[in-house]
């Protein structure tokens, strides 16, 4: 760890800890993205990252469920226990861990299928091929992203035809339908209009009652209305973590609080 300054608070309670790393470090090449980051998440809150463009956000998302796998220069080490268990093991399944530990990317990305299949594609690979229960599991997904009300009478039409609020709504109702104990979202609502974005922020906020959220975002107002807990990330580094009223109000690092200021970033 650098000689920086840090404050991280413990979870309170272990035994709810889903997820957590521990001296997690990602290089991209020679450089050197993450630096050993150690953080926990606890069950069914929802935990913002934050910190200026570049100091690594998406990159430590997307170890979490080892999408940096993908990118051929990325190597990662240290641990990223779920549920105790080293998801960072090559012995891991990458494809079964991936149905616990779901993500949203910051571009809306669904499959140029129709919008019932967009969410039925990842059930029938998983082996799900009854029609009732793919019908119920699609009905249920779109309405927990409070999509179904606006799609229900043309599922079956293209996907590519919705609006991007639209479209967001449904690769997270695409993930859900997977029934993930974990949600990673990469500023989900960046490319949205401010009633899209707060239909997304509701869905999340409902989705909290049964899945671990860890949402990167840009927006201040977002993280402190809707996140139980939050880090401030900065050049690779976790500089604070607390609950997210502390670092909004009383943070205790100077970098954090010119940061949630907007004095940079
Ligand atoms: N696929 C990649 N290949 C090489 N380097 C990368 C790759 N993705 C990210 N990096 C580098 O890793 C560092 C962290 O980038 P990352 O995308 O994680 O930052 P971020 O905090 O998500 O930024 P932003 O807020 O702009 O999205 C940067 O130096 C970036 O150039
Ligand atoms: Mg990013």
């Amino acid at each position: 760890m650098a000689s920086q300054e840090t404050y991280i608070v413990p979870a309170k309670n272990h035994e709810q800890v889903i997820l957590e790393t521990n001296d997690l470090h990602v290089w991209y090449g020679d450089n050197e993205a993450i630096k050993g980051v150690s953080l926990e998440f606890e069950e069914n809150k929802i935990i913002s990252l934050i910190g200026p463009s570049g100091c690594g956000k998406s990159t430590y998302l997307r170890s979490l469920n080892r999408m940096n796998d993908e990118i051929q220069i990325a190597r990662v080490t240290g641990e990223i226990l779920y549920k105790g268990v080293d998801v960072n093991k090559p012995d891991i399944d990458v494809f079964e861990m991936r149905k616990n530990i779901g993500m949203v990317f910051q571009r809306p990305n669904p499959f140029s299928k129709s919008i019932y299949d967009n969410i039925a594609f990842a059930l029938r690979r998983h082996g799900i091929k009854n029609k009732a229960v793919l019908d119920e599991t699609v009905e249920t997904s779109l309405k927990q992203a409070a999509l179904w009300d606006q799609v229900k009478d043309e599922l079956h039409k293209s996907a590519l035809a919705l609006s991007g609020g639209q479209q967001q709504r449904l690769c997270i109702a695409r993930a859900i339908a997977m029934k993930p104990d974990i949600l990673l979202l990469d500023e989900p609502a960046s490319a949205l209009d401010p009633i899209s974005t707060a239909q997304v922020e509701e869905t999340l906020m409902e989705l909290k009652e049964n899945y671990s959220i860890i949402i990167v975002t840009h927006n201040m107002q977002q993280a402190s209305r809707i996140s139980d807990h939050t880090a401030f990330f900065y050049a690779g580094n976790v500089l604070e973590y607390n609950e997210t009223r502390k670092i909004f109000t009383r943070p205790k690092i100077q970098k954090t609080e010119d940061y949630v200021s907007g004095n940079f970033g």
